[in-house]
């Protein structure tokens, strides 16, 4: 579960204008809590993906009517284009592989209007390169995360393809998260809610060479996630 919990999740979901009958997936679903609450709480149908057999295992245990969970790469998941309503991401990007070409097919998965739900933890400073994955004082100590600053995850979503709507400051529920479950300080991280629509002002976004998550990152000049990134204008992926 992630820091704040199912109480985040239902926050985002009022945010987000979760309704009943949206189809929904959830990216790095862990053991399957927020999609089977989403379907609990507002009726909707999705999909949650992981990469752990064990938490997609454990995910179908305690699966929700409407709900499917798929064991696979988060950079290789089956989706037809436009067939989500919302996708959530919920403490996984700084996890996973590749997360600028993983943000890419989340954009092309939603439907226009469709809106991305992202949280994940954030460096409060810019450590160096922030591509490069730290463990040491993570919040986790047990995996491994990115250590983007909150400019340069942003940065990474509006690149991608999509105008943030909500950006909202949880770091306290990381705290808690922390000494609920490491007995260990955090400071210097943060904990950031980004809601964010699929763009289709006609910014365009384009892909060539490199997947997303292969090169450097470079969003005002700073490097993000694995990613090359140009914020501002075109994504270059
Ligand atoms: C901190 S957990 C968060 C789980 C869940 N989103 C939640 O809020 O409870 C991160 C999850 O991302 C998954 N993950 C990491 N890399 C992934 C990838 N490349 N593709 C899909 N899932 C991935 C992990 O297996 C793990 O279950």
């Amino acid at each position: 579960m992630h820091p704040g919990g199912l109480r985040l999740t239902q926050r985002a979901a009022v945010l987000a204008g979760v309704s009943c009958a949206m189809h929904v997936a959830d990216i790095g679903c862990g053991c399957g809590a927020s999609l089977s609450f989403l379907a609990e709480e507002y009726g909707v149908t999705g999909v949650g993906i992981d990469v752990s057999a064990d938490m997609i295992g454990r995910a179908r245990q305690g699966g929700a009517p409407g709900i499917d969970f798929v064991c696979c790469d988060a950079a290789c998941y089956p989706y037809n284009e436009g067939c989500y309503d919302r996708v959530f991401c919920d403490c996984a990007l700084s996890e996973i592989t590749k997360p600028g070409q993983v943000l890419l097919k989340i954009r092309d998965s939603l439907r226009p209007g469709g809106k991305l739900i992202l949280s994940d933890v954030y460096a409060k400073e810019k450590k160096t390169p922030g591509s490069q994955r730290v463990r040491a004082a993570c919040p986790g100590a047990c995996v491994s995360v990115r250590a983007w600053t909150k400019g340069q995850l942003i940065g990474l979503v509006t690149g991608a393809g999509f105008r943030t709507i909500v950006e909202e400051d949880h770091t306290p529920a990381l705290v808690t998260y922390a000494a609920e479950r490491f007995a260990a300080g955090c400071s210097g991280w943060g904990y950031v809610l980004i809601i964010a629509e699929k763009d289709c002002s006609g910014g365009k976004v384009v892909v060539g060479g490199d997947a997303v998550g292969g090169g450097d990152a470079v969003v005002g000049g700073e490097e993000v996630g694995g990613c090359k990134v140009v914020v501002g204008g075109d994504a270059v992926v």
